[in-house]
């Protein structure tokens, strides 16, 4: 039987990015829909689970993807509340390539670092990527710090973030001043997780943090979010920092990206969300 990737974006236009992804994940057929809403997605999803019988819902799939990674969110749990019974298919979230970059951002440090008991700085924490990779990190034991312009807003994520990992340490610190110094002098890792081409940390800021081990930049569009740090740059040594930047990330991304959508064909109810996105990087290394 033929697998079907049903995709439903939030945005106007189905993302062409993802569409990439599905078809050179092997996907032998894809059903693009934009503007996908809570209002508008109960028939699209009753469309994917009462066509084949239960026993061949494996090889139908839903992705949610879109640039609002909030829409996504809800689009998702919107989805599974439509499935009942036997009658759901796997599905996967990776609104923004929120998931996929948190998990191959988080797995690039644990090669070099072990997580637990490790001390991590996200700056740009507060956004879908940045408080994805502090979930991650924080759920393999790291003590995070998740770093935003706003001390309300880094203390606002850390409050959700541990309601999601109990009893990890996880603080908020402002992105800028004392209190950056501060966690940037005790950090193991460094992942700068900030919009498009905003820059936190010059190369001397970086590179004298005395613990730092692994720095990780997210942002691949100039100028860079840790200065010096190439964006093809891939486990490059500069001094005793092993380094990342975005482009240098974002073939673990698209591997994981590809083997996810691959996993949602092997059974009819899987979910695939940050965690699980995370499990699967670090299966496959
Ligand atoms: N390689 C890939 O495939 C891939 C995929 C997805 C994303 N990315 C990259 O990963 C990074 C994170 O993505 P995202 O979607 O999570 O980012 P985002 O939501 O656009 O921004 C993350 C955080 O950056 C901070 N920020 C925004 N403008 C700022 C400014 N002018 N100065 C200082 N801080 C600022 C904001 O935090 P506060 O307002 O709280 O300070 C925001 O929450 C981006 O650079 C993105 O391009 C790469």
């Amino acid at each position: 039987m033929k697998t079907i990737l049903i995709q439903l974006d939030t945005d106007a236009q189905p993302s062409t990015f993802d569409r990439v992804v599905a078809v050179d994940a092997g996907t032998d057929h894809l059903f693009s829909y934009g503007g996908v809403t809570p209002d508008n997605l109960t028939p699209l999803v009753h469309g994917a689970i009462f066509t084949r019988g239960p026993q061949d819902l494996s090889q139908t799939a839903i992705f949610i993807g879109g640039s609002d990674v909030a829409a996504g969110e809800k689009l998702l749990e919107n989805v599974q509340s439509t499935f009942f019974g036997p009658m759901r298919v796997s599905v996967m979230m990776d609104s923004n390539g929120c998931n996929t970059t948190a998990a191959a951002a988080v797995l690039a440090a644990a090669r070099h670092v072990s997580l637990s008991g490790a001390r991590a700085l996200v700056l740009g924490g507060t956004g879908p990527v940045g408080q994805r990779a502090g979930l991650l990190l924080a759920r393999q034991g790291a003590c995070v710090s998740i770093a935003s312009r706003s001390a309300d807003r880094a203390e606002a994520v850390c409050e959700r973030l541990r309601e999601q990992c109990a009893g990890a340490e996880i603080t908020a610190c402002e992105s800028a001043g004392d209190s950056l110094a501060s966690e940037l002098s005790q950090a193991d890792i460094l992942i700068s997780a900030g919009a498009a081409g905003v820059q936190f940390l010059s190369t001397d800021q970086w590179q004298s943090a005395g613990s730092l081990k692994v720095a990780v930049d997210l942002n691949a569009v100039p100028p860079v979010g840790l200065e010096g740090i190439e964006v093809t740059e891939k486990a490059k040594q500069h001094g005793d920092v092993v380094c990342y930047g975005a482009v240098g990330v974002g073939g673990t991304k698209m591997k994981v990206h590809k083997a996810a959508v691959q996993r949602l064909f092997e059974a009819n109810d899987r979910v695939l969300n940050t965690a699980e996105i995370y499990s699967l990087a670090e299966e496959i290394g």
